[in-house]
């Protein structure tokens, strides 16, 4: 007997990141070789007949694991009976502007899918939210979780581990898959921390293969955190391809047990962590997988007063965001 497809939402399904995403989730990248999938696209009205072109696209892929291809702009269709929902949709950065501008603007857009997830989807559903600022849109969307589970609303910032690696990588000449353990705390913002001094380059701490030490304090950081803005500036439009890729490196990876000695970055609820951070945010933390598809928080990590003050900035920068978004966190 056949499987039954997981369903999986995503909004904004027509724009940029959609276009990098819907294909490959088709071929089975976050579900696998033997796992059918519904895809279920939302979009503004305005942007359904492109979206009808992409559809057209996808079944003209025919793919064998494709079951279904929903295209709406009704949230409740879109996210009805939903096990994965990708939150994609919304206004990006252009050049000159920070994510603090996003927040008004794109804020209102998770109330309403917040709402509908919480109405709609699959009680254990699994949200992921990429459109930006994604931590406080993600705050936003979490608290209209009164029946799915509070727990599974994160935000991306696999893509800011992926930059991480691949800048370490370079620097030390090995292929990207050597760099391991690679934390990103925080925001995905400027502020964030890429945590270097725990990751490790061919089983060995990345500090003592890169020896440079201003480059990993100095570029590497900034690299990684203005890395958005860097491509945003060269061209004219936000990172798409790669966003989506760590979308999919994301849902992937919390489907599926952490391989051993592995970490993965995601943005999730900062309650009862054991660093100190305050709870009612969605903070990134370095955390592991478990075979039911649960992720946990890694403990007991080394973090020195210069690490502290990095994650105390970026925690600063969340509440701040939290305090802008009060009226919407009711
Ligand atoms: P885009 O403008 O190309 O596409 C966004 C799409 O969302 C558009 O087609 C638009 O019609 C649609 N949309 C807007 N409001 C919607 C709504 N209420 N419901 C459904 N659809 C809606 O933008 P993009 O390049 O695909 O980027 C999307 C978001 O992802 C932006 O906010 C961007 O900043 C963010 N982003 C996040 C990361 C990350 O690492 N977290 C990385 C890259 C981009
Ligand atoms: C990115 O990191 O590429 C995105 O979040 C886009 C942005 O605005 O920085």
């Amino acid at each position: 007997m056949s499987k039954s497809p997981i369903r999986v939402a995503i909004t904004g399904a027509g724009g940029q990141i959609g276009y990098s995403l819907v294909f490959p989730i088709a071929s089975g990248a976050i579900f696998g070789p033997d796992q059918p999938v519904a895809l279920h696209l939302l979009e503004l009205p305005v942007a359904l007949k492109g979206l009808e072109g992409v559809k057209m696209e996808l079944l003209d892929c025919a793919y064998p694991l494709l079951s279904e291809v929903v295209v709406t702009d009704s949230a409740e269709t879109a996210f009805g009976d939903v096990d994965l929902a990708l939150l994609v949709g919304s206004k990006p950065r252009g050049p000159g502007m920070e994510r603090a501008d996003l927040l008004r603007d794109n804020g209102a857009i998770f109330i309403g899918q917040g709402r509908a997830i919480d109405a709609h989807a699959k009680k254990d559903v699994k949200v992921l939210v990429v459109g930006n600022p994604c931590n406080t849109n993600c705050l936003i969307a979490r608290a209209q979780a009164k029946r799915t589970n509070p727990a599974n609303y994160t935000a991306m910032t696999r893509l800011d581990q992926n930059r991480a690696k691949a800048q370490l990588a370079e620097k030390a000449g090995v292929a990207v898959g050597a760099v391991t353990r690679m934390g990103i705390w925080g925001n995905h913002s400027p502020t964030m921390y890429p945590d270097y001094p725990n990751a490790f380059i061919a089983g060995r701490p990345a500090a003592k293969v890169i020896t440079d030490q201003d480059w990993l304090d100095g570029p590497f950081m900034t690299t990684v955190q203005q890395r958005g803005k860097a491509i945003i500036d060269a061209r004219g439009k936000s990172s798409a391809a790669s966003a989506a890729f760590a979308a999919i490196d994301h849902a992937r990876e919390w489907f599926r047990p952490t391989p051993a000695g592995e970490w993965v970055s995601m943005a999730i609820p900062s309650e009862g962590n054991p660093y100190g951070v305050p709870g009612g945010l969605i903070f990134s933390f370095p955390c592991t997988v478990d075979a039911k598809g649960h992720y946990q928080i890694v403990e007991g990590i080394d973090l020195d007063d210069k690490a502290r003050a990095r994650i105390q900035k970026t925690t600063q920068e969340l509440i701040e965001e939290r305090d802008a978004v009060a009226a919407m966190l009711g």
